[in-house]
C-alpha cells in the first residue's frame, strides 16, 4: 500500500472518533470498576508516572506530545510537572478535541497540526520530554519520526514511547478478533481486509525493536516496561460487550496478565524511555 493511502486511513479512522477516542475523560477522571479505569491506571498511568518519576530530574518540563490525539494524556504529563505542551498531530478534529481539553484546564498549550515526518520547522534540541505513545503502530516508516524526535530533544532529555509486540497476546487477539480498520471506512474482500489489518495497525518484533533503539544512536536507553494495553483490551470489539463480560472482574485481567508473563510473553507490548546523551 503506497504511503500516502496508508496515512490517510490512519488519519480519517481516527478523525472519526475524535471526541471518543481513548480511556481518558475530558476533566481527567475515568470512572471506577470499568475497563477504561483498569486500563488507564495499569498500563497507562503507571508505567507513564513510574518512568517520569524515576528519569526526570527537572519536575518543571516542557512537553512534545507527537500524535497527541484528543490530548488524553494532557492531564496525566500536567500532573507530573509538564509546564507547557506541544501536541503535533495531523488530524484537524483531533487537535480541536485536544484544545478543548487544554482549556478546560487551563494549560498552556500550543497544537501543531502536521505531520511527524515533517518536523523541520522545530529547532534542535527544543524539548525536555517527548511522548510518543500509541502512533509509532500507525506510521509508514517509524524510523524517519524517531529520528526527528531524536533531534528535537534536549541533551539530558527523554522519549518515551509505546511499542506493540509481536508474539503477544494482543497481537493474536488483534488478528483473530479486531476488525480492521480499514474495513470500517470501506468494504473490501476478506483477504484484502486481513492483509490490510496487520499493516495499518503494526506489532513489532523484538529484533525490530532494538533496531529502533539502536537507531537512536544519540540517545542511552533508560527502561523497557512490559504493559498489556490496548489491543489485549480490545479482545471483544465491541464496548459494551466487553463492558458486560468483565464487568467488575478486572482482577481477572491481572491474573491473566500475570500468567502470560509468567510463561514468558509480554501481554502487549512496551514503554521504552531513552534519554539523549550529553554532548561534552
Ligand atoms: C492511536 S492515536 C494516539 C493518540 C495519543 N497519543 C493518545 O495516546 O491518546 C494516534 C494519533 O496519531 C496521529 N497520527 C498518526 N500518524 C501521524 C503522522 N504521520 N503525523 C501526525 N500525526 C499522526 C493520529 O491522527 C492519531 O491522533
Amino acid at each position: 500500500m503506497k504511503k500516502e493511502v496508508f496515512s490517510q486511513i490512519i488519519h480519517d479512522v481516527h478523525a472519526s472518533v475524535a471526541p471518543e477516542y481513548g480511556d481518558i475523560a475530558y476533566n481527567g477522571f475515568v470512572r471506577p470498576n470499568t475497563l477504561e479505569h483498569w486500563n488507564y491506571i495499569r498500563n497507562v498511568k503507571n508505567p507513564i508516572s513510574k518512568l517520569v518519576l524515576s528519569y526526570m530530574p527537572n519536575r518543571l518540563f516542557t512537553l512534545l506530545d507527537a500524535g497527541c490525539g484528543n490530548g488524553q494524556l494532557f492531564h496525566l504529563y500536567t500532573e507530573l510537572g509538564a509546564k507547557a505542551i506541544v501536541g503535533i498531530d495531523f488530524g484537524k478534529t483531533m487537535l480541536k478535541e485536544a484544545q478543548k481539553r487544554a482549556s478546560l484546564s487551563k494549560m498552556c498549550f500550543i497544537p501543531i497540526l502536521g505531520r511527524l515526518e515533517d518536523l523541520a520547522f522545530i529547532q534542535d534540541d527544543a524539548f525536555q520530554l517527548v511522548n510518543f505513545y500509541g502512533v509509532i503502530e500507525h506510521l509508514p516508516d517509524p524510523f524517519v519520526v524517531l529520528k526527528e524526535l531524536e533531534r528535537v530533544i534536549a541533551p539530558g532529555g527523554m522519549i518515551i514511547f509505546s511499542v506493540p509486540r509481536k508474539a503477544s497476546l494482543a497481537w493474536l487477539t488483534y488478528a483473530l478478533f479486531c476488525p480492521s480498520l480499514e474495513s470500517m471506512m470501506h468494504r473490501r474482500p476478506i483477504i484484502q481486509r486481513l492483509k490490510h489489518k496487520m499493516t495499518l495497525y503494526r506489532f513489532f518484533r523484538n529484533d525490530e525493536i532494538e533496531r529502533m533503539i539502536g537507531s537512536l544512536s544519540g540517545m542511552d536507553l533508560l527502561s523497557r516496561i512490559p504493559v498489556a494495553y490496548g489491543g489485549m483490551v480490545g479482545v471483544i470489539p465491541s464496548r459494551p460487550l466487553r463492558e458486560l463480560a468483565f464487568r467488575g472482574r478486572y482482577a481477572a485481567l491481572d491474573m491473566w496478565n500475570l500468567f502470560f508473563k509468567y510463561l514468558g510473553f509480554i501481554p502487549a507490548g512496551e514503554y521504552i524511555a531513552m534519554r539523549k546523551k550529553v554532548r561534552s
